[in-house]
């Protein structure tokens, strides 16, 4: 129902045109600049996958176009703690992450090995826990790949097999060891790794840290592996600190690979929004950043323990999801709020996408495709409140007459009850014609809560 109340004051503003609110912003729209078929670039997620396989059922996945999964048995209890612990915990931990990998490629999903958690350097390992190389000493780590070697291949778990050679060792919950041993580590098992599947790509680095000339691990990183021949098949990093952006990221990851004399790979962002970024109006305006510079995404996992194991990285969940009652095994699955963006962000923005950019405060984005019948726009301020605009450029290139009144649609996509909370469907909020002129329309955002995306829709001419 709010959202409802905030589209019938944003319709009867609309009738006077931004006349008493401060329009932070726009966030503009251009039609005749087609940039390609739309491929939901953003629809992966990290863990989320019950060890129970078919436990979720298909069209949870198939409805996102579920494409990119990342696990590797992180925070299995004992006896499943990893390599680290022994052998038998190793195996445990990794029966997690090959039905994990099962599950994914049952979807035709890219499986993102996470092989640091395998080790059982997943965060809950304890202070004297050894890392690879530790003393100078490899033997562990060595035996470790060699073990983990055999058992990927007597499971054929090698095709659409992604490895995450380290994940955030610019954080000492991850790794507590030099830094200089990190990048021995690096060269070492990535020339290992090529060896012996050529085709399985090696990524990284997986840094949590953004991309920056004056971060020393990323520095140090590219330094590293230009004179090691260990450039990785994609330049992967995180976006979880709730700050930054994916044009200011890429720029500059793009500078530094022209100073150090690199390739220019494709992008992988691993983990991608906070906690309360995993909201509609949030995924919406990590989609646009995403798309915009073509990352895929991966959305961050905030759970822990079994719970990371489950819910699709708070996209689903069901009774009892969040009480002491939680049962990691049990049913019922249903959709939340965000899932529904998601949905809408496969199934229906087909075609071809077009062009975008975020409002100059980059608080508005949004993400665009031209579908044979409908433009559709889906739009998302990044958790804040405010007033923006969409200006959508060039509307003859999609048939439409250079002046007149348009009829657009308008679809609410509400976070009722939050990530455990069920919702079925975003909210029809109507049409509303729009009287423009010059080729272009603009309307108003007025984003009343810091939690609702909205999608807006327009016949082609
Ligand atoms: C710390 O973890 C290691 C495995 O990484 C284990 O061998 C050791 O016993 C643990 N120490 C304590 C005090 O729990
Ligand atoms: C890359 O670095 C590793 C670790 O130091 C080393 O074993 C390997 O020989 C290096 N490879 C090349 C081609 O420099
Ligand atoms: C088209 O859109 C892409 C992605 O936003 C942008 O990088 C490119 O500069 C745009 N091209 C033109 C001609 O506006």
């Amino acid at each position: 129902m709010h959202s409802l109340l905030a589209f019938l004051l944003a319709a009867v503003a609309a009738a006077n045109p931004l006349a008493s609110r401060q329009v932070s912003g726009t966030s503009t729209v251009n039609l005749g600049n087609n940039t390609g078929t739309p491929a939901h670039l953003a629809s992966g997620f990290i863990y989320g996958i019950p060890d129970t396989q078919n436990q979720i059922p298909d069209h949870f996945y198939t409805d996102i176009g579920f494409n990119y999964a990342r696990a590797g048995g992180a925070q299995v209890p004992a006896p499943g703690r990893g390599w680290i612990w022994g052998l038998t915990e190793y195996k445990n931990r990794f029966a997690s992450a090959l039905s994990n990998y099962k599950t994914a490629r049952k979807y035709n999903a890219q499986f993102i090995f996470l092989i640091h958690d395998l080790w059982g350097a997943d965060g809950s390992q304890n202070s004297t826990a050894p890392y690879p190389g530790d003393d100078g000493n490899w033997d562990s780590w060595d035996a470790y790949l060699t073990q983990w070697i055999s058992d990927m291949n007597a499971n054929g778990a090698t095709a659409g097999l992604s490895i995450d050679i380290w994940n955030e060792p610019d954080l000492t919950y991850f790794w507590n060891a030099p830094q200089s041993q990190y990048l021995q580590m690096w060269g070492r098992t990535y020339h290992r790794l090529r060896t012996e599947w050529p085709s399985v790509q090696l990524i990284g680095p997986a840094f949590a840290g953004q991309p920056s000339a004056s971060d020393n691990w990323w520095t140090n990183f590219l330094s590293f592996v230009k004179s090691n021949s260990s450039v990785p098949d994609e330049w992967v990093w995180h976006m979880e600190g709730g700050g930054g952006d994916m044009e200011g990221a890429y720029g500059a990851l793009t500078g530094m690979l022209k100073t150090y004399g690199l390739p220019v790979k494709p992008l992988n962002i691993d983990e991608y929004g906070t906690f309360p970024e995993q909201v509609p109006c949030g995924s919406a305006w990590w989609i646009s950043q995403l798309e915009r510079v073509n990352a895929h995404g991966l959305r961050g996992n905030w759970l822990s323990g079994w719970a990371l194991h489950d819910f699709m990285g708070s996209l689903v969940s069901k009774p009892n999801a969040d009480t002491s009652s939680y049962s990691p095994t049990a049913t019922g699955y249903f959709p939340n709020g965000d899932y529904q963006v998601y949905k809408y962000y496969n199934l229906d923005m087909t075609g071809y996408r077009v062009g975008t950019s975020p409002s100059a405060d980059l608080k508005l984005d949004t993400y665009a495709t031209v579908g044979s019948d409908m433009v559709r726009i889906l739009t998302g301020v990044r958790i804040t409140t405010g007033t923006w605009q969409i200006t959508v450029n060039d509307l003859s290139a999609v048939g439409l007459p250079v002046s007149g009144s348009l009829n657009i649609h308008t679809w609410g996509f509400p976070d009722t009850g939050g990530h455990y909370a069920e919702v079925d469907a975003p909210n029809d909020l109507g049409w509303y014609a729009h009287t423009y002129s010059g080729n272009s329309v603009t309307f108003p955002i007025y984003q009343t809560d810091a939690l609702t995306a909205w999608a807006f829709e327009f016949y082609v001419g």
